[in-house]
Formats: structure tokens, sequence, C-alpha cells
């Protein structure tokens, strides 16, 4: 592994979950753990990147010599990934970001009330890396894409939709990989083609990641 490879790049990284309140003591999440994207802050740090880490809630400890700023929701997700995006050489989106947030945020606990049905209301999240590939001076920008069925059709289809440079897909109904899992099998999917890697450790899988990511980051900028 090539200690030099991203040395003196930007990179920024999305991870873990995000969590949209409904109010002071609920909110509407997901079993993200954050590892993939952990994984890959410490690879792109091993390999001389200025790396920031912009994390929802996890259980992980910050990985070292990397800026890390953690959020909630998806919208302050959106906001600390948009900051200083122009000094962005590399944008990876691991995060698992809520589709929908509560329309609004109730000011104090919900009660119960008599009825068997409750409905919430909900309205779309931002999508974090598409308003990133938006940019004018767009960063080279890599998605993932967690699927059960027809896993490079649908990459492809968020490929071309999101305006990204690669993805990184995965099929996430087997249960020996992917969400909490401590293994991953992915397929790296660009404009060109798509490539499957083995069965590996997410750090094994990351430092291989960061080496396809620079690669091709170089190939682009010449
Ligand atoms: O949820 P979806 O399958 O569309 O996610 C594909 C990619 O888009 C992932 O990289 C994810 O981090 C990103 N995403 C995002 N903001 C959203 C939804 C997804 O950045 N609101």
């Amino acid at each position: 592994f090539d200690r030099g490879l991203l040395s003196g790049k930007q990179v920024f990284i999305t991870a873990g979950p995000t969590r949209e309140a409904l109010d002071p003591v609920r909110y509407i999440s997901n079993h993200s753990s954050g590892k993939m994207g952990y994984a890959l802050a410490e690879a792109a740090v091993d390999a001389g990147a200025l790396v920031t880490l912009i994390s929802g809630p996890v259980n992980l400890p910050a990985p070292p010599r990397c800026k890390r700023i953690m959020i909630q929701s998806a919208e302050d997700m959106l906001e600390a990934s948009l900051q200083n995006i122009d000094q962005c050489d590399i944008f990876i989106a691991s995060a698992a970001v809520a589709d929908y947030r509560p329309v609004s945020v109730a000011e104090h606990k919900m009660k119960k009330g008599n009825e068997e049905i409750m409905e919430l209301h909900l309205i779309k999240n931002p999508d974090i890396v598409a308003s990133v590939a938006a940019q004018q001076n767009k960063p080279y920008t890599i998605g993932f894409a967690a699927e059960t069925r027809d896993v490079i059709s649908y990459a492809q289809g968020k490929l071309e939709r999101k305006n990204l440079d690669l993805i990184i897909a995965n099929d996430v109904s087997r249960s020996d990989i992917g969400f909490n899992s401590d293994d991953n099998a992915v397929t790296v999917v660009s404009h060109e083609g798509a490539t499957q890697l083995p069965l590996s450790s997410k750090r094994q899988l990351a430092h291989k990641l960061i080496e396809i990511i620079a690669a091709a980051e170089q190939k682009k900028d010449h």
C-alpha cells in the first residue's frame, strides 16, 4: 500500500446513519454501523490524505489524524458536507442517509392518544452526494449503493442520476456482509464497467478501494 497515494489531497467522507427527530426524545433512523466509512477514513489517512469524516451517531472512536464532524440529521450532514466543498478533491458518500424526515418536529414529547392508528407525515431529505456532485467545481464523487436485487443495474442508475464518478455496490440481502458486518464484498461500478472485489474485511477492502479511487481520480485529473 502506497502511503503517498493521496498525499496533499482533501478527502471528505460521510459515514453512519442519520437521525431524524420526531420530538425531543424520538427519532427515525437505521442500523448503519459506520464501519465501512470509518475504515475508508483510516485508509485515506494511511494514503496521506487530509480527511474530514462527517459522521452520524455511531459507536466508533474517531480515527487518528482525521477531522471528525459529528452530526445528527440529513440536513446537518448536508450543511457539514458543503462547508469548504471547494477545497475537497474526493468526496466519498458512505452514509446511510434517511430518505425522509418528519415534516415537523414536535416541541414537546408527543402524547399517546386513543387512536389505534397514528399517521406520520414525512418529507424527502436532500440528497447529499447529488448536491455535492452538482457543485460547479465538483470533487471526484463516489457513492455507495446497498441493494437487495439487480445490484449492478440499480447501481448504474444511481451513478447516472446522481452524476457520480464511481459507485460501490453491495448486496445487502446477504447476511454475512454489509450493514453491521465486519466483512463486505462489493462491486465497483464506473461509467466504463463493473469490477467485482472478493469478500474481505472492511479494513482490507477500504485499502483496496482507496487504491482504486486514487487511480481513477488521477486518470480523471490528467
Ligand atoms: O439511498 P441511496 O441508495 O440513493 O444511496 C446511494 C448513495 O447516495 C449513497 O452513497 C448515499 O450515501 C447517498 N445518499 C446521500 N443523501 C441521501 C441519500 C443517499 O448522500 N439523501
